[in-house]
């Protein structure tokens, strides 16, 4: 998703901001830009492509000016080219701006201000704000004016950069993450912390509805009635500024190939007011859980395991669906919101639907300093560090790690994880990669995957064919074994090949049942097992562990299965097409 940046201090800002952009990059986008202000003119540079090749190409780094904003894109509206990137300027050329979010009410704007002679080059939403800055400005003669009347306009979800010729650098927020880094006399403006966290660790999370002015008598920051508002001066956790590679070729396989010991950091991390949290899980009356794509798969298994273990029925709900679905998402309700970023605008979404309807939130959250952890009364934290591939992998098993956890805690331990003995099987299951990348290349040439299992397994299934898809792009689906002869077996044929996730517990047999089915079609079979069958053409084996505890095991090679496809096929795994790291539209 776009990624915002600003500065303003005394070193050269293109320089800056462009490592910055680079920085950010994992959240996906499709164009880059860079405004700068040198004496009293605003310089403009953007084109498509990633950040080093616009770079290159462009010699955006090499732009002149101490102040300056940047901007990457994930086309929304408006196709990928040029004129849409970022930033945008004002007619006016006084005005720069970049945007995170989407304006919804852009269209009326745009009308109001061509009545007004304004001209717009660019098919997005953003340009409205410069447009509307630069007639607020000249109606007012106020910057901090024209921004608290341009925000009194707009609809919809944003953060936004602007910088004006006079010398100022202005930022607002509104359901979209914005952060102040706070260095040696130079301010940082950010989506993502990440974003400066080569030179500061003192960050100001900005609240929704507040701005920010930084001038050359300093900064002030305000709420969008124009009141003062009293910043709380945080520290970045050290570990958020380490993101490397190291020994691995892609983040994809470090991540996955970390989970042995992220399980382990998920299970031992404190939660903090843990017996307060408990206690109002336990005696709410209805509770839900929510989540976007992988998350919602760790809900779907959160909520097995709360009704198997802790015998509390908790709905699982698609955070994207919330909001058309009937519930009682009212105050006698707790909802369990379960994201990696914390900024998902999906989830964000639902949460302000059950909060507005009197709900508790929960949070089970990676990113310790995001919205989602801020909107919630009690959070569940995963610890598993930064995730960069845009496929979830180490996040997913944290998430699975946290429902474990909860469900022993909400059943007096009636399941007792040993998340050791886990994180061991993890590490076996790992030293098999080579085997796992020999079944990859035979997955390379098929047209279709489906991904079945049963009962608990079922959404790891869907989550299997869902990594797959993203990073591998075969068309892949995730199935209950039991549907396959209520319809999906009409597209059984030589070509398709069927993973089953299927251990050696309740499920077990029934599962070979449809493996039959599918070997009768001429399809291949790929067992994810603790225990062989002849059945199965390849079989990846997974330690033998407590029957719970199957699903964090079958998650891995499924993982590793769908990252050597995507190196097969040429595709970046890390950073695979039309997908972004964070989802920040709706
Ligand atoms: C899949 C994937 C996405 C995310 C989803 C929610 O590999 O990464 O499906 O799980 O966009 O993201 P978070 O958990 O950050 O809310």
């Amino acid at each position: 998703m776009c990624s915002i940046i600003g500065y303003r201090g005394s070193r050269p800002a293109a320089r800056i901001i462009v490592n910055g952009l680079r920085k950010m990059e994992y959240r996906g986008y499709d164009s880059v830009g860079v405004s700068t202000l040198y004496g009293d003119r605003i310089e403009t540079r953007k084109g498509v492509g990633k950040v080093a090749e616009v770079d290159k190409s462009l010699h955006l780094s090499a732009m002149s000016g101490t102040i300056g904003i940047g901007h990457t894109r994930w086309a929304t509206h408006g196709g990928v080219n040029s004129v849409n990137a970022h930033p945008h300027c004002s007619n006016s050329m006084k005005i720069s701006i970049v945007h995170n979010g989407i304006i919804e009410n852009y269209q009326s704007i745009r009308q109001q201000l061509r009545g007004e002679g304004y001209v717009f080059k660019s098919q997005t939403d953003s340009e409205v704000i410069a447009n509307l800055l630069q007639r607020n400005l000249e109606l007012t003669g106020s910057i901090r004016e024209s921004i608290l009347r341009t925000l009194s306009r707009l609809e919809g979800s944003y953060a936004f950069i602007a910088i004006f010729e006079s010398g100022t650098i202005a930022a607002a927020r509104y359901k979209e993450p914005l952060i102040i880094g706070l260095g040696q006399s130079a301010y940082y403006l950010s989506s993502d912390v990440l974003g400066f966290s080569d030179h500061t660790e003192d960050a100001i999370f900005l609240g929704d509805k507040e701005m920010v002015l930084i001038g050359p008598s300093g900064m002030e920051i305000l709420n969008f009635d124009g009141e003062p508002i009293q910043p709380t001066i945080t520290k970045i956790e050290h570990e958020l500024t380490t993101v490397q590679k190291g020994e691995f070729s892609h983040f994809t396989l470090k991540e996955i190939f970390e989970q042995k010991s992220t399980i382990l950091r998920t299970a031992e991390a404190p939660w903090y007011d843990s017996k307060k949290m408990l206690d109002r899980l336990s005696s709410c009356k209805n509770l839900y859980l929510t989540g976007s794509g992988t998350s919602y798969h760790a809900a779907q298994i959160g909520s097995y395991l709360l009704s198997k273990y802790a015998k509390k029925r908790a709905e699982p709900m698609i955070a994207s669906e919330v909001q058309f679905l009937p519930h009682f998402l009212d105050d006698e309700a707790v909802l369990i919101a379960i994201s990696q970023s914390g900024e998902s605008a999906d989830i964000l979404g639902a949460v302000n639907l059950a909060k507005e309807g009197g709900a508790e939130i929960v949070s089970v959250v990676n990113s310790p300093t995001s919205s989602l952890f801020r909107e919630s009364s009690y959070s569940i934290g995963l610890h598993c560090g930064p995730e960069i591939g845009v496929a979830a992998t180490k996040s997913f098993t944290s998430q699975l790690v946290a429902m474990y956890r909860l469900a022993s805690q909400l059943s007096g331990r009636k399941i007792d994880p040993d998340f050791k003995e886990v994180s061991a099987a993890v590490s076996k299951v790992l030293s098999n990669s080579a085997k796992i990348r020999e079944i990859a290349h035979d997955l390379e040439a098929v047209s279709d995957v489906y991904v079945l299992g049963r009962g608990i397994h079922f959404p790891i299934a869907l989550e299997g064919s869902l990594k797959i898809k993203e990073i591998s792009y075969i068309h892949a689906e995730g199935l209950p074994g039991g549907e396959l002869k209520h319809g999906p077996l009409a597209l059984m044929h030589k070509d398709v090949s069927v993973i089953l996730v299927n251990p050696d517990d309740c499920t077990h047999s029934d599962t070979l049942t449809g493996a039959h089915e599918i070997k009768a079609r001429g399809g291949k079979v790929i067992g994810i097992s603790n225990v062989y069958n002849d059945i199965y053409d390849s079989w990846i084996e997974i330690p033998t562990v407590h029957d719970a505890m199957f699903p964090i095991l079958e998650s891995v090679p499924l993982q590793l299965l769908a990252f050597y496809t995507s190196i097969q096929k040429k595709v970046d795994p890390d950073y695979p097409r039309n997908l972004a790291k964070c989802v920040t539209v709706r």
